[in-house]
């Protein structure tokens, strides 16, 4: 084995050794910043909001992907709400045990608890309408992020989105050792997006989060 492929193998390992420690509780998710989360979940659905519905070109609410999902903030607060049913893909089991108790009597809406790594996930072609990528593509390796995205392209219904929010450094690739994540910066987002074929057609930055953490992009992809 070279040293690319070991130094990946732990940089996976790595990270799922960390996430299996964290509790299963929304400051886990979002490493202590438990009081954000509001304010993250109305920005969000502000954004996709103008996405959805009927008419022309407009994205259809059948089923989201929640990707990175962990315990289920997300699927509980933005998407169940907005779509019939949802899936959702961690790579963390203690997590994915603890959504079903967490989602309460609107987790029957789930579709499917997938227990694997997002650079392995094959997500069914034509399944979704969106695709929710956050706080997790740090975890990637750039050709694996690539070849997500691609994956999740080919997994689109008609007008179907992807949506990537996540945390953007000032400039270039900042390891987290803790995690065993990176953080990129906006422009390096951007060229793996372009690289994976897939266009930018709406960008914004999340506002009123505290100062003394990365800004927060979301993008949406087609
Ligand atoms: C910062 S938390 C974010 C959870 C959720 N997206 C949210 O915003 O509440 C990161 C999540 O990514 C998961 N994760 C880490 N590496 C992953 C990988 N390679 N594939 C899939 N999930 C991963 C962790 O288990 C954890 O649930």
């Amino acid at each position: 084995m070279g040293d690319i492929a070991e130094d990946q193998t732990t940089f996976y390992s790595n990270a799922e050794d960390y996430w299996k420690d964290v509790p299963p509780t929304v400051d886990g998710m979002l490493g202590g910043y438990g009081s954000i989360s509001s304010i993250d979940i109305n920005g969000s659905k502000a954004f996709l909001k103008t996405f959805l519905g009927v008419g022309e070109g407009q994205t259809g609410t059948g089923c989201a992907l929640d990707c990175g999902a962990g315990i289920g903030r997300i699927t509980k607060r933005l998407l169940l709400p907005l779509f019939q049913t949802v899936d959702m893909v961690d790579v963390t089991r203690e997590f994915l045990d603890k959504a079903k108790p967490y989602l309460g009597e609107e987790s029957q809406r789930v579709g499917n608890y997938f227990c694997c790594g997002l650079q392995e996930f094959e997500p069914e072609g034509g399944r979704y309408d969106v695709i929710w990528i956050q706080w997790v593509i740090g975890h990637l390796t750039d050709d694996h992020l690539i070849e997500f995205l691609r994956r999740c392209q080919k997994a689109l219904r008609p007008n179907g989105l992807i949506v990537i929010k996540d945390n953007v450094s000032y400039e270039g690739v900042v390891p987290d050792e803790v995690d065993s994540s990176v953080c990129r910066d906006l422009e390096i987002v951007r060229s793996l997006v372009g690289r994976a074929g897939l266009r930018i057609v709406r960008e914004e930055q999340q506002t009123n989060f505290p100062k003394e953490i990365y800004q927060v992009h979301t993008l949406a992809l087609r």
